[in-house]
């Protein structure tokens, strides 16, 4: 790809930048918000963290692929039956423009007594962690090494200090309910895939080093602990129409205690929360005690941080019909009107990636010539639906494809260079000076059972600088694995039937 760079600094300001862009050029009422000042395009460096995240992806199916081809693909354990089959539980979950970062935040509240944390609702996790500062005599776990105590700070980053300039930092001894998890445990070294060999005695920390292919990682030393979450009868009201929710506790969630970190991705946040498909991540969790499913809506990725959409466990009524639930879910599920819905494929060579089935996708109606194989897990190919990923990264013979539609259909307005992107336009009218009224060519996914992602315009022709707008998809290396990231699902509820393996979604602003 032309435009692809590689960018050495690794700050992340994408967002902030883009919200300057937009105010700037007055196009968008969800311009109006706290702007972080900065001078340089960041896109590279979302390209950049977008594109190895890709690759990780791509070379973790193959891995997978060839290690588990003859593994008896046992189902993975059934959600209980759960109580009531309506209730649910709700967490705030908002854009990090504000932070200039590409990420969506969500806030969580864990231990005993409950502490707050801002943490990256990550489809592609398995692991949850938080920043953490252990009692300072405390021996480190094994098999990594402690971070540096005497706070001297490195440009490549290295945490630890955090905690005493960072107001939120979790402390295990000071929480009633946390629980370390041993090196021997079962846990640790079957269903931990990121935990360290090293078991000096059976007792010994569980450690981890968890590795993110953008190049960042984080360290530490796993456990359980509680985390607080706001009860809901869902069934009455639209997902986030909750007030004074009861609370309660979900015990024995699977949380990283991070002693120190590479990569300033994580400068903004606390930690990540895991949402993806693994039988130690929070989304397996909560959504086995809450009717199997989990479901987000995305707002605007420039939107300002306190427009505040939710993560949901449990029914979301927006997105799957209420009698389904009520007769427990033992049916395939249903999607509630306006909704659509596809097989979501927990395949085991994608874990913890959700992947899904494209049939095709088409400008304008016209569905494009892309080879079948590309969307085919089998071929080395696939798609999955990532919240952790910001731009939509196509393998090469559906980048190209899409982009020649897409392009041929802008055909009449000026080109600029602006890396990373390959295509972009000066969408600046010169007789007026405002944004030009030029129709953006409809761009719809199909996937399998007849479901059709129309995203709105603004989510793959991306305002990139002041009157400067881009074709906002990345070129990914064929063969590999291709990835819809969160600006392509902003602004739709998306619901993640883990029970029945639907994927349901539907066109939302996600305010409430
Ligand atoms: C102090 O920090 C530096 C850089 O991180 C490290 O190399 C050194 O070993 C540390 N010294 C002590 C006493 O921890
Ligand atoms: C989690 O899954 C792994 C394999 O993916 C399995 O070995 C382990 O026993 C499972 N653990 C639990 C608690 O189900
Ligand atoms: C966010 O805050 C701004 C100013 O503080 C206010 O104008 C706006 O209405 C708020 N938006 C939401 C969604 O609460
Ligand atoms: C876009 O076009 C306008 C009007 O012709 C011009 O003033 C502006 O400099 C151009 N911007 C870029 C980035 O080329």
């Amino acid at each position: 790809m032309a435009g692809r760079r590689l960018a050495t600094t690794l700050t992340l300001l994408a967002a902030a930048f883009l919200a300057a862009a937009g105010a700037a050029a007055g196009s968008k009422p969800s311009a109006k918000f706290e702007l972080i000042h900065r001078e340089q395009a960041p896109w590279d460096e979302v390209a950049r963290m977008d594109q190895e995240r890709t690759a990780f992806i791509s070379s973790h199916a193959r891995r997978r692929r060839a290690t588990e081809a003859a593994a008896g693909a046992k189902p993975k354990a059934r959600a209980k039956a759960t109580p009531p089959a309506d209730e649910a539980f709700a967490m705030p979950l908002s854009s990090g423009a504000y932070t200039g970062t590409g990420q969506y935040f969500v806030r969580f509240r864990v231990g005993t007594p409950a502490r707050p944390f801002l943490l990256v609702a990550d489809t592609g996790s398995d692991l949850t962690w938080v920043k953490c500062r252990r009692r300072r005599h405390d021996a480190p776990a094994p098999g990594y090494s402690a971070p540096a105590s005497n706070g001297s700070s490195s440009s490549s980053s290295s945490l630890a200090p955090a905690a005493s300039s960072h107001a939120r930092v979790f402390r295990p001894d000071r929480s009633r309910t946390w629980a370390p998890i041993s090196c021997s445990s079962d846990t640790c070294t079957a269903s931990l895939p990121f935990s360290l060999a090293a078991c000096p005695t059976p007792g010994s920390p569980c450690a981890y080093d968890y590795r993110y292919k953008d190049g960042s990682a984080a360290r530490g030393t796993v456990g359980t602990d509680s985390a607080t979450i706001a009860l809901s009868s869902s069934s009455a009201r639209p997902a986030g129409k909750k007030r004074r929710q009861a609370q309660a506790k979900l015990q024995g969630v699977v949380l990283g205690c991070t002693t120190s970190y590479d990569g300033e991705s994580f400068l903004a946040s606390d930690g990540v929360l895991s949402l993806g498909y693994s039988n130690v991540s929070f989304a397996s969790r909560a959504a086995a005690r809450f009717g199997g499913r989990f479901s987000y809506c995305l707002v605007d990725h420039l939107a300002p941080r306190n427009a505040t959409s939710y993560l949901t466990f449990g029914p979301n009524p927006a997105v799957s019909s209420a009698s389904e639930t009520a007769c427990g879910g033992s049916g395939s599920g249903s999607a509630a009107p306006g909704a659509r819905q596809t097989p979501l494929l927990l395949d085991r060579r994608m874990r913890p990636f959700y992947a899904v089935a494209v049939n095709g996708v088409s400008v304008d109606g016209e569905l494009l010539r892309i080879p079948r194989r590309v969307w085919d897990v089998e071929k080395g190919g696939g798609a999955i639906l990532d919240s952790g990923t910001s731009l939509t990264v196509l393998v090469s013979p559906a980048y190209r494809a899409v982009v020649a539609a897409l392009s041929r259909k802008l055909a009449g307005l000026p080109r600029v260079a602006m890396d990373p992107f390959d295509y972009c336009y000066n969408w600046t009218s010169p007789s007026t000076g405002e944004d030009l009224a030029v129709a953006v060519p409809e761009l719809a996914l199909h996937f399998a059972g007849s479901a059709r992602l129309q995203p709105p315009p603004k989510s793959y022709v991306i305002d990139a600088a002041p009157g400067v707008k881009c074709i906002g998809l990345q070129e990914g290396d064929w063969p590999g694995v291709s990835v819809i990231g969160n600006i392509m699902q902003q602004e739709h509820l998306w619901e993640f039937d883990l029970k029945n393996r639907r994927l349901r979604f539907k066109r939302s602003r996600c305010m409430q």
